[in-house]
């Protein structure tokens, strides 16, 4: 596969300038001036096998595939109050007052643009920063202008927008979602249907430009938006990045099914204090992140192909908004796993993390990633970014994969493809032929 080389500035935009996007940016401005480290980050501090293990090719990831630097990108984004990102930054508090002040000359400039927002899709939260538009068709073209303009003014040659705003209400797919033409009149209409979230979407993938939510949101899941990806080539991913928890489950989960150890119940609950467990709080928002969160285990466990070891699991995710923590997440996760005769064990997890810390890096590497896919003519779906999230967007006819160590393989193998390498099987049995 030919690999478009990259050329100039890259735009990030960003709907939700929240606590990850503001920690995102802030965190690369760090990275370009030499002031921390990119820990977390695989397209920065990955290294990628190549070869036989005799070979000793170990490249970086980042010397291996011709990606964009974090040197070359620049942000801009929208959001539903007035502030500039180094205001941002203080109030979400996630990274050290000293730290944003040595970036203040990055960070103050970048004033975020006015939202497409409808308080129906976020009950918890007002703003004034609103565009006003006759209907959704001219919201998106507002999007639309916006994106141009910030093209124009910072002299981009590409743009990845992901979306880090807020979880909306649960949705599921309906009449107005079905066909491109369905939307675009719904669009026209006023459809009910449609969420900010997929005006924003509609009007990137709509100027070529590729689309990874971070949230639970339906907004690319549906028929019509990976219509208008395929036809205009544009890659898509998604959805809700995998941080805290269900991180450690999609590490932990595969390994106890490795090892045919059975689960009887498995009960996560979290306390977090920001501004998205403050949105969490609305049930309807909760059932988004709820169905998001819940179907990792099924996936991984394939109860109806182990009914002995996973018929009767009992799994159940909590998220108490709690403000006295703020960015600082504490997950706990109690498991009751029975093993040689059907003799209990119990395992607990106190997981004391920061949300923003841990999806920081993923947004780097999405933006990287896609960036790379659409060079390499790759387009719709990117399945092979699902390591990325804890709700992988997949074809169809397929179920989603959620084991992170076929993920990464899956995201690995891709990478040796669009290079031409072989691909590692981990097969090996030529090392010992005499
Ligand atoms: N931090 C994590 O570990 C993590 C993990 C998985 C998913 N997520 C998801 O990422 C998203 C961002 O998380 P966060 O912690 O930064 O939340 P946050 O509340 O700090 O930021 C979200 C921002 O989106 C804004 N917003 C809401 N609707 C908008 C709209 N229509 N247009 C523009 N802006 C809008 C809000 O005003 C807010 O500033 C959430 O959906 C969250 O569920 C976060």
């Amino acid at each position: 596969m030919k690999v478009r080389k990259s050329n100039g500035k890259m735009g990030v935009l960003i709907p939700g300038m929240g606590a990850v996007a503001s920690t995102f940016i802030a965190g690369v401005e760090a990275v370009k001036c030499r002031l921390a480290k990119p820990i977390g980050s695989m397209t920065q501090m990955g290294t990628i096998r190549l070869g036989k293990r005799t070979e000793g090719r170990v490249p970086r990831i980042n010397e291996f595939v011709p990606l964009e630097s974090p040197d070359n990108l620049v942000f801009g984004g929208w959001d539903i109050n007035k502030e500039n990102l180094y205001e941002i930054a203080i109030r979400n508090g996630v990274l050290e007052k000293s730290l944003l002040d040595a970036l203040r000359d990055k960070l103050e400039p970048l004033t975020v643009m006015k939202a497409v927002f409808d308080k129906k899709f976020v009950r918890n939260l007002d703003g004034e920063w609103v565009k006003q538009g006759a209907d959704k068709r001219e919201l998106a073209d507002q999007i639309s202008d916006d994106i141009q303009g910030f093209t124009k003014s910072n002299d981009t040659r590409r743009n990845i927008m992901i979306w880090c705003g807020s979880t909306e209400i649960f949705m599921k797919p309906s009449e107005v979602h079905s066909s491109l033409a369905k939307f675009e009149r719904g669009l026209e209409n006023n459809d009910p249907d449609i969420s900010p979230s997929m005006i924003y979407a509609y009007a990137a993938l709509k100027l070529g430009i590729p689309y990874a939510n971070g949230s639970p949101n339906l907004t690319v899941d549906i028929p019509a938006m990976q219509e208008l990806a395929q036809q205009n080539e544009v890659p898509i991913a998604g959805k809700d990045f995998k941080t805290g928890q269900t991180l450690l489950k999609t590490i932990i989960a595969p390994g106890l099914k490795a090892r045919q150890i059975g689960i009887s119940g498995w009960f996560s609950t979290n306390i977090l204090g920001n501004r998205d467990g403050e949105v969490l709080d609305d049930p309807d928002a909760f059932k988004t992140k709820e169905e998001s969160k819940l179907g990792v285990l099924d996936y991984i466990l394939q109860p109806e192909l182990y009914p002995d070891l996973y018929k009767d699991l009992y799994h159940k995710v909590r998220i108490n908004y709690y403000p006295p923590r703020g960015d600082n997440k504490e997950g706990w996760d109690n498991i009751d796993i029975f093993g040689w005769l059907g003799y209990p064990m119990q395992i607990k997890i106190d997981f004391l993390c920061r949300d923003s810390i841990l999806a920081a890096p993923i947004v780097l590497d999405l933006v990287l990633f896609l960036d790379l896919a659409q060079r390499s003519g790759m387009k719709g779906i990117q399945e092979w970014l699902s390591f990325y999230f804890k709700s992988p967007m997949c074809a169809p006819e397929l179920y989603p994969e959620h084991d992170l160590f076929v993920q990464l393989a899956k995201l690995k193998n891709t990478l040796r493809h669009l290079m031409g390498e072989t691909l590692i099987t981990h097969l090996g049995m030529d090392y010992y032929e005499v």
